[in-house]
C-alpha cells in the first residue's frame, strides 16, 4: 500500500477528488493501492475539514510560528516524516518548500500545476495564460526540485482556452484535468509503473 501525505493551503478540491477516486476504486477491479495517511497545511484557512470527514490525521505548520523559512521547513519536514510516506504530494500548497525539505523528500515529492510547464510557472499560472491571450494552456504533475515549478515532469495535458473564459472558469476546467492526471499518477505509482528516481535522474 502506497503511503501518501498530502499538503494543502486552500479548498483542497483536488485532494477531495483524489480521496474519492481512491475510495471509489476500492470496489473496482483495479483498486488504487494507496492511502493518504495524513493531510498537512500551512494555514488554518486550508480545508482540513476534508480530513476530519474521513478520520485522517492532520497537521498545521504555520510559517508565522517560526523565526524564518528554514526553521518552518524543518518543522514541516519533521511532521511529514512522522508519517513515513512513500510519496508526499503538494496539492494547492501555496508556498515554496525550503531546500532542506526538497533535498530530504524529492524525488518522492510531487506537485500539481495549473499550466503546461514550462509555460506559466509560479503562483498566477491561470491568470498569466489568459493575459497571454494564447489559445491553450494545460495541467502538469511534476517532481518538486529547488526551482519554481522547474522539476521533472511526470504527466501533463493540454487544455483549450475559450474566448469567454474567466480565470475562474478556466481554472475549474484545468482542475478537472489535474485531478485526472493526479489520480492516474498515484495509481501508476502504486502499481510501480512510474519510477520517480528514474524520471528525476
Ligand atoms: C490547483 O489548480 C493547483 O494546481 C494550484 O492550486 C489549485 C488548488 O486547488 N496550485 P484546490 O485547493 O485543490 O481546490
Amino acid at each position: 500500500m502506497l503511503k501518501l501525505v498530502v499538503l494543502i493551503s486552500g479548498t483542497g478540491s483536488n485532494l477531495r477528488a483524489l480521496l474519492d477516486a481512491i475510495d471509489d476504486s476500492r470496489n473496482s477491479e483495479q483498486p488504487i493501492a494507496a492511502e493518504i495517511v495524513a493531510i498537512g497545511a500551512d494555514t488554518p484557512k486550508a480545508n482540513l475539514a476534508l480530513a476530519a470527514e474521513r478520520s485522517i490525521p492532520t497537521f498545521l505548520v504555520q510559517p508565522g510560528d517560526y523565526p524564518d523559512r528554514a526553521a518552518w521547513g524543518d518543522a514541516l519536514l519533521e511532521e511529514i516524516q512522522r508519517w513515513e510516506p512513500d510519496v508526499t504530494i503538494l496539492s494547492g500548497f501555496m508556498r515554496l518548500v525550503p531546500p532542506r525539505v526538497v533535498d530530504a523528500l524529492s524525488p518522492e515529492l510531487l506537485n500539481t500545476h495549473p499550466a503546461y510547464l514550462p509555460e506559466f510557472p509560479g503562483a498566477h499560472a491561470v491568470r498569466d495564460a489568459i493575459e497571454a491571450q494564447v489559445s491553450e494552456t494545460g495541467a502538469t504533475i511534476m517532481i518538486v526540485d529547488n526551482g519554481v515549478d522547474t522539476g521533472p515532469i511526470i504527466a501533463q495535458q493540454r487544455i483549450p482556452i475559450h474566448p469567454e473564459d474567466t480565470q475562474e472558469s478556466l481554472h475549474e476546467r484545468i482542475k478537472i484535468v489535474e485531478r485526472e492526471l493526479l489520480t492516474e499518477t498515484v495509481r501508476n505509482l502504486a502499481l510501480g509503473t512510474i519510477n520517480l528516481k528514474e524520471i528525476a535522474a
